[in-house]
């Protein structure tokens, strides 16, 4: 079996496996995901204005700044960090201004954090610390306030960055922890791609994408992991609506087994295993958030071409 995965990780798998289900969150720890990361990331570093997300933070950062009344000190909670190229302009942008950002990156993967923290560390006046952290296990908001404690009266930006948000499988208990561990001049920026759903050809557009080999590359990332042979079944995509979500399912052609942590686990002929499920996410989800939960709209912007939203919200606590 690949050493990627813990033995703590392989023992949740083995759990989630026995409901036909993988959420997404284990295919970022795998080498695959990293490589197919990078090659978006060259992309992204030649054309990076294209990716809204990335501009719409370094314009709304200057809405945050200026309810600061002009901050010599910040903080930056990146939750999912990536590999940093949605917070470069913006770590630039503040360096220009001489602001001191204290950055910490949130991720699953330890690959991950490697190479934000190589990016990073060609900053100055940028500290970096991070955290490599399961945002779905139970006791996040002890964490999350204990961290937060450690940057006493500086404020913080959280990010929840480029789909992020849609990765989660209780997305409402992930940002009501967030939250609960807030400060007065904490804000949280949350970044989603606006999948218009009801547009049919945006929507073909959609699955058309997610049924091709190089999504299916990273899709199948977790179970070739764990050494599923992938001639042993098929895959399609399915768009839940009940869930909004687009899901991969591998359905099994062939009767096989394999062994995780001496369990061995037996797969039969049509059983059909949920490999990815990624949240699509409009506006109308959002207000229902913000009315579900505790929290304060202080900006919503969307890119020119109306397919990203970005809202900067603050705890109604305050
Ligand atoms: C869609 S990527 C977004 C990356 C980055 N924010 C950006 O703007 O490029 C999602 C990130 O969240 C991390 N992630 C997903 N689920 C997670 C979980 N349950 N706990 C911690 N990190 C998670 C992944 O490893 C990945 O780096």
């Amino acid at each position: 079996m690949n050493k990627t995965f813990s033995d703590q990780q392989l023992s949740s798998i083995i759990l989630w496996l026995e409901k036909w289900d993988i959420p997404v969150k284990y295919s970022y720890i795998t080498k695959q995901w990293s490589k197919a990361r990078s090659k978006i990331e060259k992309s992204r570093t030649i054309e990076w204005q294209s990716f809204s997300d990335a501009l719409l933070l370094k314009n709304s950062i200057e809405i945050y700044l200026q309810e600061l009344w002009g901050p010599k000190e910040l903080a930056i909670f990146d939750f999912g960090c990536g590999t940093w190229e949605t917070v470069k302009e913006t770590l630039l942008k503040l360096w220009k201004m001489w602001i001191k950002v204290k950055y910490h990156a949130f991720d699953i993967s330890q690959n991950i954090i490697n190479l934000c923290k190589n990016n990073i560390s060609n900053i100055n006046n940028c500290e970096f610390n991070y955290s490599i952290i399961d945002f779905e296990i139970s006791n996040l908001v002890d964490i999350l306030y204990n961290i937060r404690s450690k940057y006493k009266n500086i404020p913080v930006l959280w990010l929840l960055l480029w789909n992020t948000v849609g990765n989660f499988n209780s997305m409402e208990r992930i940002l009501t922890n967030i939250l609960e561990a807030f400060r007065i001049w904490d804000r949280l920026c949350i970044g989603i791609e606006r999948s218009d759903i009801n547009n049919k050809r945006r929507f073909d557009n959609m699955i058309n994408i997610y049924q091709s080999k190089a999504v299916f590359n990273i899709a199948s990332a977790t179970i070739k992991e764990l050494n599923f042979d992938l001639k042993n079944g098929r895959y399609y995509v399915n768009f839940n609506e009940r869930l909004s979500s687009i899901e991969w399912f591998f359905i099994i052609e062939k009767d096989f087994s394999i062994k995780i942590n001496n369990k061995t686990i037996n797969f039969k002929v049509w059983e059909k295993i949920r490999i990815v499920q990624s949240k699509k996410i409009d506006e109308s989800w959002f207000s229902k958030l913000f009315l579900d939960l505790d929290m304060r709209i202080a900006n919503i912007r969307t890119n020119e071409s109306n397919s990203y939203l970005q809202a900067l919200i603050s705890s109604k606590k305050y």
